[in-house]
């Protein structure tokens, strides 16, 4: 007979049990001919063989047993340790695993490993061949090696727990963070494509309006051509001042807070005088859309309409929000050009830093909310994006 300061050895080991040491030890702590340690799988419904001793080089990996199905199942739904007499499991896999001939019956004591009062984390048996059965006090020990191992478990799942828990966060961070710099880059991008170039060849205009009338000739010639470069300069100074409007209506959901979901939406159909966009919506307000979700919603739909106002030519668009079922879906479809899905993803990839991380935007965000994202879009019929969030 052994010292339970063994088995507290072995389970005071950092990492992952030692289920074969911890086996062998019932084994030998209970004069016995061999043990199986058996563990509860996630859904609770099934028993695992987690060790057996003395090893079964692998044979043990076919045995399940389903919770509250025979002696041992039993022993995990009900809660109470057995000791059993002359027993002969049917069941082959498990004949061999306690060693039994087709003759043969063997004693055995099954003892459930509480994690806590309510939860049982696996079972313990233990078997001997032969005619020597176990006694109430035997019965007794085994609970006792049963919850002291069945703590450890429970201690191991939590810990799992944790972890996990720690590298979804850490994983949802880094994608917060990258959506971000997305959205950093985006507004350069705007700022670039938009307000520098406009201004840049503003400056054009002036400096030609302004080599004009230092020029000779006659006075009418030169006053009407640096008119035309001035109007020029006008129409590009109203550009740049629409694009600078455009990129800070990018930084900042004020219309969001303002108006809630469905009313900033529909705002957004107004950004392009050229683009008639259609919005539809069977929903006055959406109350069940955390801020958040709406907030990424938002952006996303106001980068597919950039898309659409930049690169789709279309004569119409719909921007919808709709309810099906238990979700939200915002869809923004036009009837342009449309675009190789394919080979737009390969050049996204291409230039990591380039200027095209609206659509891989779109899709951070929408893993970021746990939504799912389709983009069909067909040459020369026209581009869909959709994305379904599920509340
Ligand atoms: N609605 C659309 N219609 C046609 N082409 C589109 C549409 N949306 C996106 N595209 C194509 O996909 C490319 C990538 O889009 P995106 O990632 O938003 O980058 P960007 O808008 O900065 O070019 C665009 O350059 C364009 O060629
Ligand atoms: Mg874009």
């Amino acid at each position: 007979m052994k010292d339970v300061s063994a088995l507290h050895r072995l389970l005071l080991v950092p990492g992952e049990l030692n289920l074969p040491a911890v086996s062998r030890f019932l084994t030998e702590a209970l004069d016995a001919d061999g043990s199986i340690v058996f563990l509860i799988d996630q859904n609770e419904n099934e028993l695992n063989v987690g060790a057996v001793h003395p090893a079964a080089h692998g044979l043990e990996k076919q045995l399940k047993i389903p919770v509250g199905y025979g002696v041992t199942g039993l022993v995990a739904s009900k809660g109470h340790a057995v000791t059993l007499v002359d027993d002969s499991p049917r069941n082959k896999v498990h004949r061999a695993l306690l060693g039994l001939r087709p003759d043969q019956t063997v004693s055995r004591m099954c003892a459930p490993a509480h994690g806590t009062a309510s939860r049982i984390v696996g079972v313990i048996s233990v078997h001997r061949r032969g005619s020597t059965s176990f006694t109430e006090d035997d019965l007794k020990r085994a609970q006792v090696y049963a919850d002291l191992i069945g703590l450890r478990l429970f201690a191991e799942g939590l810990l799992g727990d944790v972890e996990e828990h720690q590298a979804q966060r850490n994983r949802l961070i880094e994608q917060a963070s990258s959506a971000q710099e997305a959205e950093r880059r985006r507004i350069a991008g705007d700022l670039h494509d938009g307000v520098t170039q406009a201004r840049a060849s503003l400056a054009f205009h002036l400096s030609a309006a302004d080599v004009g009338l230092a020029a000779t000739g006659p006075a009418e010639r030169r006053i009407g051509d640096a008119q035309v470069q001035i109007s020029a300069a006008r129409r590009l100074a109203t550009l740049a001042y629409d694009e600078t409007r455009a990129a800070i209506r990018g930084l900042h959901s004020l219309i969001l807070e303002d108006l809630g979901l469905v009313s900033a939406l529909e705002s957004l159909t107004q950004v392009s005088p050229q683009l008639d966009i259609e919005f539809r919506t069977d929903l006055d307000e959406i109350s069940d859309v955390p801020d958040h979700c709406a907030a990424v919603l938002f952006r996303i739909a106001q980068e597919g309409i950039n898309n659409v106002v930049k690169h789709a030519e279309a004569g119409h668009a719909v921007l919808s929000l709709r309810r099906a079922g238990d979700a939200v879906v915002l869809a923004i479809t036009d009837d342009g050009v449309g675009f190789d899905l394919a080979s737009a993803r390969a050049q996204r990839s291409v230039d990591a830093l380039g200027e095209h991380f609206g659509l891989s935007s779109v899709a951070e965000r929408c893993a970021l909310i746990g939504a799912s994202l389709r983009i069909d879009s067909v040459a020369g019929r026209g581009t869909a994006v959709i994305v379904e969030l599920p509340l």
